[in-house]
């Protein structure tokens, strides 16, 4: 069952809590599931901003009908098209079939490839308003955060901005949907990070365009299309983007390595330590087979500092580690200062591809690079400990963006 929660007198969330799918772009782990946030403005003219995943259309639609009390649908807005968003349109459309879709040139092209709609599709422009009686919405082309159609809607009358999946996050919304109901609001702000970093974080330059447009404006609430409200601070969320955006971090390592029989995990305690005594900060580690790189992602982004370890397989860094560094660089993930140690049986190959990605990356190479044949010696685990204190000492130092 979906439900409204009334947000001011005219202003509804009627979205869907999926507990049901496990990965997000059937990439990204949902262990606390997702909201896909829909909004009703009941006006003198009625909007709905955004709507929810097809398989919730039809809770969806009953929550609508018992709202409406007999009342047409006259708009729907769509921030942003991406299925999660969009795919209870065709329902919509048969139910109000005069309502009009109102998007941007780019979302007329998505309509009629996603969903062959071309007809009552209102297009607006930049900067166009929507009177619906007592809320002006105003539209903020925003693209690329995170599709080429994505916009933003304003309600001059409350100040709040319907922002898309900007400012979003993972989790379902169980014990309050804004964030002055929760009283550790923490973990959203982690699952906004995790959510940024692994969907929206490699359009980072167009975010900060889009945080540059809204920079005039009188935020009273941020209404995202996943995760939280944001009205008791509106602002430490975007604040929070700015940063991310910024790809600016605080200190802290992520070591991230593999490791088949034991050997480059070893050197990989030998950098941790060495760290750990510096107490450079916060110290992620991640066993590539273990964990899901989701989460990689999201401390890498946390942390200044980042050091690979891989043996070589088939001459190559081991497959999870190629994978890693693949998406980084798809990522593109800026100014983070970069260590790399590994082993290899007869032949070495990985540590050659992994110091080519830091360049690609324009990281900073800390020295030494350290390699083991086989098991690690006494003299090589006393190189990995140099390369943690090397590491600790440059994150000390900030990173020169
Ligand atoms: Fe929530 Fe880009 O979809």
């Amino acid at each position: 069952m979906s439900i409204a929660i009334p947000v001011h007198d005219r202003l509804f969330w009627i979205g869907a809590n999926d507990r049901a799918t496990g990965l997000f772009e059937e990439l990204w782990p949902m262990p606390h599931g997702i909201a896909y946030n829909s909004y009703l403005i009941k006006d003198e003219r009625v909007a709905i901003i955004d709507a929810v995943k097809s398989f919730f259309g039809v809770d969806y639609l009953a929550t609508l009908k018992g709202l409406l009390e007999g009342k047409k649908v006259d708009y729907l807005i769509i921030n942003h098209i991406e299925p999660d968003h969009s795919g209870a349109i065709r329902l919509l459309r048969e139910i109000f079939p005069g309502m009009q879709i109102v998007g941007n040139r780019k979302t007329a092209g998505l309509l009629a490839d996603f969903y062959a709609i071309t007809e009552n599709v209102r297009v607006v422009e930049d900067g166009d308003e929507l009177d619906l009686g007592r809320s002006r919405l105003k539209f903020i082309l925003t693209p690329m955060v995170h599709w080429p159609e994505t916009m933003m809607t304003f309600d001059q009358a409350e100040g709040t901005l319907f922002s898309g999946d900007a400012f979003g996050g993972f989790g379902t919304l169980d014990d309050g949907v804004f964030d002055d109901e929760i009283s550790d609001t923490g973990t959203y702000e982690y699952e906004a990070l995790r959510y940024f970093t692994n969907v929206i974080g490699k359009y980072s330059t167009m975010v900060q365009k889009a945080l540059a447009r809204l920079s005039g404006l009188d935020i009273a609430m941020v209404a995202p299309s996943h995760g939280l409200l944001w009205r008791k601070d509106p602002r430490r969320i975007v604040s929070l983007y700015d940063r991310w955006s910024r790809n600016e971090a605080d200190d802290g390592v992520t070591i991230v390595y593999a490791s088949m029989y034991g050997n480059t995990e070893r050197m990989m305690e030998a950098v941790a330590h060495a760290l750990s005594e510096e107490r450079v900060g916060d110290i992620a580690t991640h066993n590539l087979s273990r964990t899901h790189i989701s989460y990689i992602i999201t401390d890498a982004w946390r942390h200044k500092g980042i050091v690979l370890g891989t043996p070589t397989y088939n001459m190559k860094p081991f497959p999870m580690m190629d994978h890693f560094i693949r998406v980084m660089e798809n990522k593109g993930l800026k100014d983070r200062v970069l260590g790399i140690f590994g082993s290899y049986g007869w032949a070495g190959g990985a540590l050659k591809e992994l110091t080519a990605f830091g360049e690609r990356m324009k990281w900073e190479l800390i020295e030494p690079v350290v390699e083991a044949k086989g098991a690690p010696t006494a003299d090589i685990l006393a190189s990995c400990g140099q390369l943690g204190r090397n590491i600790a000492a440059r994150v000390r130092q900030g990173i020169p963006a």
